[in-house]
């Protein structure tokens, strides 16, 4: 038997994304359903460092669920990598009376949460909360099903532009390391080619794609290309290689940047973050610490948080053959 929980802490740490609010809601809310003490953390780590804290309850998070961005701001908070850093943070959780942390974000964040628990056997509950897509033990992170509506929504008025000057365009998107958001919106978008960090596709095999796109009768392409692409040139570079080695297509750039993580969150996304954010709190409250919360072939599952920071989320690369099949 633990000890018994009677408050929980919240928080959003890393990079923000769609669905973050409607997640705090479901962690306040729950609170609130089991007579749990909640309070905010604004700030992420840096916040609880710095004792930025807020006592939440039901009305607190009224009509939040459509808000993209995260009401409780979020940080990349380079202090809680330090022990220093993190015995801070502990003394504030001690001195606020606070017996369980729910994490919201992303891998950096399930890491500091991984040895801040290892430390100070704290118990913690991380939920998935990244555009990304690359966590390890949930086939879905909140916020990138938004990102990719975003991203086809983006891509679908580049492809105007594109058609109409008959211009081949680089449409460079989110994803880090990983190219989940590339993937799949370029298939959604109907990209011609789609460039990831998981697969080498080389220069030499892009070209030839190019060219045999232009003999079969198309005037304009998207290439799609993740921001972690490593095809060994930068989209711009790229740009330059492609119309150096190809004169027949004039090349424009677009990168997307931050566009992709706001707006409202799709109906998948706050359906997600609510499900996820219930299951945190019941975890809490059953005892079960140190575990992220996820959703697996569509049904709500756990894993050790170290295994969802070590293990690897593989791509579907099989998605790739077929875009080769569908951009012919
Ligand atoms: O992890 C989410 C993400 O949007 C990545 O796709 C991107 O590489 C990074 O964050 C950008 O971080 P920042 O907003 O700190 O520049």
């Amino acid at each position: 038997m633990g000890k018994q929980i009677k408050k929980i802490a919240v928080m959003t740490s890393g990079g923000d994304s769609p669905g973050m609010n409607a997640c705090i809601r479901a962690v306040v809310r729950s609170c609130a359903y089991y007579h749990i003490e909640c309070v905010g953390i604004f700030r992420g780590y840096q916040g609880l460092i710095e004792g930025d804290l807020k006592k939440m309850n039901a009305r607190s998070v009224h009509h939040i669920i459509q808000k993209g961005g995260t009401i409780l701001k979020t940080a990349r908070s380079k202090e809680f990598r330090t022990k220093n850093g993190r015995q801070k943070a502990h003394k504030q959780l001690i001195d606020n009376n606070i017996d369980a942390l729910v994490l919201i974000g992303g891998d950096g964040t399930f890491t500091g949460g991984m040895l801040f628990n290892q430390e100070f056997n704290f118990p913690i509950i991380g939920v998935p909360g990244t555009i990304d897509n690359d966590i390890f033990g949930t086939d879905y992170t909140i916020g990138y099903d938004t990102a990719l509506n975003n991203v086809i929504y983006a891509i679908d008025k580049i492809r105007d532009t594109a058609s109409s000057h008959n211009r081949l365009f680089l449409v460079e998107v989110m994803g880090r390391d990983a190219g989940f958001i590339a993937l799949n919106s370029g298939i959604g978008a109907g990209a011609e080619e789609i460039l990831i960090p998981e697969e080498k596709l080389g220069l030499k095999r892009l070209l030839e794609s190019l060219k045999r796109s232009r003999r079969s009768g198309k005037l304009s392409s998207i290439v799609v290309v993740s921001e972690g692409d490593k095809i060994g040139k930068n989209v711009f570079e790229l740009a330059e290689y492609i119309e150096e080695n190809l004169p027949e297509y004039e090349v424009r750039v677009s990168v997307l940047g931050h566009m992709q993580r706001g707006g409202a969150p799709s109906c998948f996304d706050r359906v997600l973050a609510s499900k996820l954010g219930v299951k945190a709190v019941e975890l809490l409250l059953d005892n079960k610490t140190n575990l992220m919360v996820g959703l697996v072939n569509n049904k709500i599952k756990t894993i050790p948080l170290e295994k969802a920071v070590k293990g690897n989320h593989e791509i579907n690369k099989e998605l790739l053959r077929m875009s080769d099949i569908l951009s012919v």
